[in-house]
């Protein structure tokens, strides 16, 4: 297939173009820079140059596919509920060139979005449309054009991890050693689940290639690592103390951080493993966090 990956020079889309070129795809990438454009080169990409929110950059790149995976985004967290609004009109731009053809249109949220009550884990089968997360957005529109008859699956993603970028802990790194200590909040038995970032790319190709119509994955390698856990490899790793904070200490220590600092999100992939007979390799997240080169402590 000729893919269009968005996102193909992020941290999971540069993961994404490889696994795809080896597996005999062809892709086309999306960037807004030269810089961009080169690496795509390099790896043996087509380049179409665009951005997430000039529209009809996205029906282009989409026009020219047999199928689009979709992972730009932009992580400005300042500006979050606009940059999930963006996601919207992104998704739907493109859903509206695939309307009418069997094109799959691989769209990405979060895990969080199906956890169905405290304590339980997400599963694919659940979706929370009252979620407090803004980023349902994502999949409110992905439901929107599959109602309009577009092929979409949903990839619902954990903390993705190699040894350099590890999704949200990679912020909470930023800001222990900012704070100079490491925290969590309560008892730290909160927990976020997590992949490696090669077994995340290789379940968007399987995603992408099993074309299953209104499916939605989880892709999970580890149901759910301990908040607590966390900050004290986090600790270890910055040589700072580790810290519980009251949920109103935490606002003021982790700033936008905090309302997914706070949240227990377990995750299961029960089902994505069965239906794509996806097996996560790993490594897991604590090991990768134990591998990284940690950054000299701030001075205050
Ligand atoms: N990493 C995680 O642990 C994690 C966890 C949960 C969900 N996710 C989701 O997974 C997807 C991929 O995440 P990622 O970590 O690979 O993201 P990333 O490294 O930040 O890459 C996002 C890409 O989006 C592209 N982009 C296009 N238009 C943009 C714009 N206007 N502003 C900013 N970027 C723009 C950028 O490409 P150019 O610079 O080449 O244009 C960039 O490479 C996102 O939807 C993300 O929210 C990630």
């Amino acid at each position: 297939m000729r893919v269009f990956v968005t996102g193909a020079t992020g941290f999971i889309g540069s993961a994404i173009v490889p696994e795809l070129i080896n597996a005999g795809h062809q892709v086309l990438g999306l960037t807004r820079s030269e810089a961009g454009a080169q690496s795509l080169i390099a790896a043996g990409a087509e380049v179409h140059r665009g951005n997430i929110e000039d529209l009809e950059s996205l029906r282009s790149g989409a026009a020219k596919s047999d199928g689009v995976i979709h992972t730009a985004f932009n992580h400005d967290f300042s500006k979050f509920v606009q940059n999930c609004e963006n996601d919207r009109r992104a998704i739907e731009a493109m859903g509206d060139v695939l309307v009418g053809s069997d094109r799959p249109l691989i769209i990405t949220s979060g895990t969080g979005m199906g956890n169905p009550g405290p304590g339980q884990p997400a599963t694919e089968d659940h979706f929370d449309p009252n979620h407090p997360n803004p980023r349902k957005a994502s999949e409110v529109a992905g439901a929107a054009v599959a109602d309009r008859g577009v092929n979409v699956s949903v990839v619902r993603l954990p903390q993705v991890h190699d040894t350099v970028k590890q999704g949200l802990i990679t912020y909470a790194i930023q800001v222990a050693r900012e704070k100079g200590a490491s925290a969590y909040i309560g008892e730290g038995l909160n927990r976020w689940p997590a992949a490696h970032v090669l077994d995340v790319a290789r379940l968007y190709r399987l995603a992408l290639e099993k074309r299953e119509a209104g499916s939605r994955y989880n892709a999970v390698a580890e149901e759910g690592v301990s908040m607590r856990e966390i900050a004290e490899v986090i600790g270890r790793g910055l040589k700072v103390p580790v810290v519980s904070l009251s949920q109103q200490e935490a606002q003021a220590h982790f700033g936008w951080l905090a309302m997914f600092v706070s949240y227990d999100m377990p995750a299961s992939s029960a089902q994505t493993r069965r239906r794509l007979g996806w097996r996560p390799t790993g490594p897991g997240l604590i090991a990768d966090l134990e591998q990284m080169r940690w950054p000299e402590p701030a001075t205050h």
